[in-house]
């Protein structure tokens, strides 16, 4: 039962004068009643706010604002017993010592659409929660990051990010994209795009490697761009996985021509000829 807007708000008012105990139960009730997302007319702000004003002006410039006026028992359930009791551990309020499904259950009820396949991903399979990587109250302003993307994938991911400080690398740290240009963490099981993938993340950016060319090179058929390529950051020019070009070609291609024995990482780089070696439509070689 939603109780008229006139009704609340006089609970408020004299809940504000006297502070009385019964009447917070009561307010806490009907707040417990309502639907998430609907707007009421007395504010979670102003109930909550009276011993967490902090906290509620933080949130009052962050994105949540948008809730309205059920805003923080959108999240926080049980507020009943908390408003009761005072305090203590009487809420629900995310912490890590909290199961993981009632933590994700509770922000999937709005957020179904950017991150519905969550839990069946490498990330909800091992057990992460939303709250690894966002805080609601003390996150970036942009993306509720826990001190922006990078740090919030450093903390599990070092060795991955270490890797963008060789010398031939994407320039994440220049800000020219972010671990998110190419992985989409929400993402569920098949992985195409949380590691494993082929190449269609890279083709958004490099778009004249992937044709369609007349002649293919079958490598990028079979793996992608990774087979050749180091994509984090490698030492090698061009992020390559080896050093030596001719060592990469001669990884797949055994058997060469007879007079393609002289050539070695010594004397020549296979793509000085084949320099078309992402596809082409004048040769099936990938010559010029
Ligand atoms: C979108 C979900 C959400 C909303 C809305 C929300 N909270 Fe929270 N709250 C959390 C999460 C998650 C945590 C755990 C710490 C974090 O992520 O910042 C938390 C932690 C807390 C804490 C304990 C830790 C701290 O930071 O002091 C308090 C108190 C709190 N919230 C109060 C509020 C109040 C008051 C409101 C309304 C103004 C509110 N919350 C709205 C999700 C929410
Ligand atoms: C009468 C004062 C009072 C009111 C009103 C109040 N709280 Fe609290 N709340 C407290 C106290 C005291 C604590 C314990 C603080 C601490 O441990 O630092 C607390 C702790 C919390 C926590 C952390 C719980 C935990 O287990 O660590 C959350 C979340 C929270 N409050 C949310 C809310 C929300 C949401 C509202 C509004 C529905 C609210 N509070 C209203 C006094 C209040
Ligand atoms: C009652 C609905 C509701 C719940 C529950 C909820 N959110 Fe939100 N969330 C919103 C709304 C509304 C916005 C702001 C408008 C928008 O960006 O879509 C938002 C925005 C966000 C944003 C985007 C911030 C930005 O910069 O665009 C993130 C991240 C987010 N929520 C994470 C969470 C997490 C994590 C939880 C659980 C702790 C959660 N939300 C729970 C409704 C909700
Ligand atoms: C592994 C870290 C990580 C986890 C876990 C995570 N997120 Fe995110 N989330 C991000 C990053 C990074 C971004 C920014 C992505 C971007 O800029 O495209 C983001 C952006 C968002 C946004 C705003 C952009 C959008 O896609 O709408 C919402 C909403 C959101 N996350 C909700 C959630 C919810 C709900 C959960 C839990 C089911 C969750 N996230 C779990 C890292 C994470
Ligand atoms: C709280 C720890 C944690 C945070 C924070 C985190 N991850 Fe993860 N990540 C994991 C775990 C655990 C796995 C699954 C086990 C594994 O494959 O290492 C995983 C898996 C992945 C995978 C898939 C690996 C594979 O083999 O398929 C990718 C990609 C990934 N994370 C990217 C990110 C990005 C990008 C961020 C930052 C936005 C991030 N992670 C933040 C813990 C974390
Ligand atoms: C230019 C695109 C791109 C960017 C940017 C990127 N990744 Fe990756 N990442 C990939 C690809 C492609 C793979 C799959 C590699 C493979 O299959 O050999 C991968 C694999 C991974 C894996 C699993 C395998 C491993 O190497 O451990 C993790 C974890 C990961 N990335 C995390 C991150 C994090 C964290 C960031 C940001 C610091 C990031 N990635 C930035 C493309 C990218
Ligand atoms: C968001 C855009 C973007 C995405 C997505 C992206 N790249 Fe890049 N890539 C760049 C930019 C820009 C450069 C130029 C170097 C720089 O300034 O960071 C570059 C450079 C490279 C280089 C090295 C070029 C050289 O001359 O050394 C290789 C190899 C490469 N990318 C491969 C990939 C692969 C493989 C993927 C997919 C896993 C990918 N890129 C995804 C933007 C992107
Ligand atoms: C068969 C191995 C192989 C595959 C597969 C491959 N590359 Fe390359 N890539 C190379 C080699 C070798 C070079 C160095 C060319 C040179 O030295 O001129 C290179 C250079 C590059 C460069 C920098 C120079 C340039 O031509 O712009 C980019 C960017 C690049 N590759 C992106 C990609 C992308 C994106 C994919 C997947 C669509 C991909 N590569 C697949 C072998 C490969
Ligand atoms: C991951 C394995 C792999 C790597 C590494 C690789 N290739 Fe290939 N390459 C293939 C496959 C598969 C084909 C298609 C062969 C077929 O259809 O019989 C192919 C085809 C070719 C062709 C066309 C002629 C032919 O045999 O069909 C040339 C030329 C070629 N590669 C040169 C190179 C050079 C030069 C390098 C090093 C820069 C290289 N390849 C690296 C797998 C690879
Ligand atoms: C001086 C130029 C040149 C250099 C350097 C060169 N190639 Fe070639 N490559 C050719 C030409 C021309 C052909 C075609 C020969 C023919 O069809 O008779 C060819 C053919 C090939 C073929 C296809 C063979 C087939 O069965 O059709 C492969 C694979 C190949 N080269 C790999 C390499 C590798 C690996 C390197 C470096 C170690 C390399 N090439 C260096 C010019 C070169």
């Amino acid at each position: 039962m939603v109780p008229s807007q006139k009704h609340q708000r006089s609970i408020m008012l004299s809940l504000k004068i006297a502070g009385c105990l019964i009447l917070v139960l009561g307010v806490a009730g009907l707040l417990m009643a309502a639907k998430p997302g609907v707007p009421q007319d007395k504010k979670d702000t102003e109930t909550c706010g009276q011993c967490h004003e902090d906290v509620v002006k933080g949130f009052l410039a962050k994105p949540h604002a948008a809730l309205g006026d059920t805003s923080c028992t959108a999240c926080h359930s049980g507020s009943e017993q908390h408003l009761k009791e005072g305090g203590g551990a009487t809420i629900f309020a995310f912490k890590s010592t909290d199961a993981t499904a009632p933590k994700n259950k509770t922000c999937l009820k709005c957020h179904a659409g950017s991150a519905a396949q969550f839990m069946s991903g490498p990330h909800g399979k091992a057990s992460l929660d939303c709250t690894s990587c966002h805080s609601i109250h003390g996150g970036s302003k942009a993306g509720l990051l826990k001190g922006g993307e990078t740090k919030t994938c450093n903390a599990c991911h070092p060795d991955v990010v270490a890797k963008f400080s060789f010398n031939e690398r994407h320039r994440l740290q220049e800000g020219v994209l972010s671990c998110s240009s190419c992985h989409d963490v929400h993402s569920g099981a098949p992985r195409e795009k949380l590691g494993g993938f082929k190449q269609q993340a890279c083709l958004k950016c490099h778009v004249e490697k992937g044709g369609p060319f007349l002649y293919e090179h079958g490598a990028s058929r079979v793996e992608g761009c990774t087979i050749c390529h180091e994509v984090h950051g490698s030492p090698n020019r061009h992020m390559l996985t080896m050093q030596s070009v001719p060592d990469l070609c001669y990884s797949c291609h055994v058997f060469t021509l007879q007079w393609h024995t002289q050539f070695n990482e010594k004397t020549t780089n296979c793509v000085n000829c084949h320099s078309t070696i992402h596809g082409s439509n004048l040769s099936r070689i990938f010559i010029k």
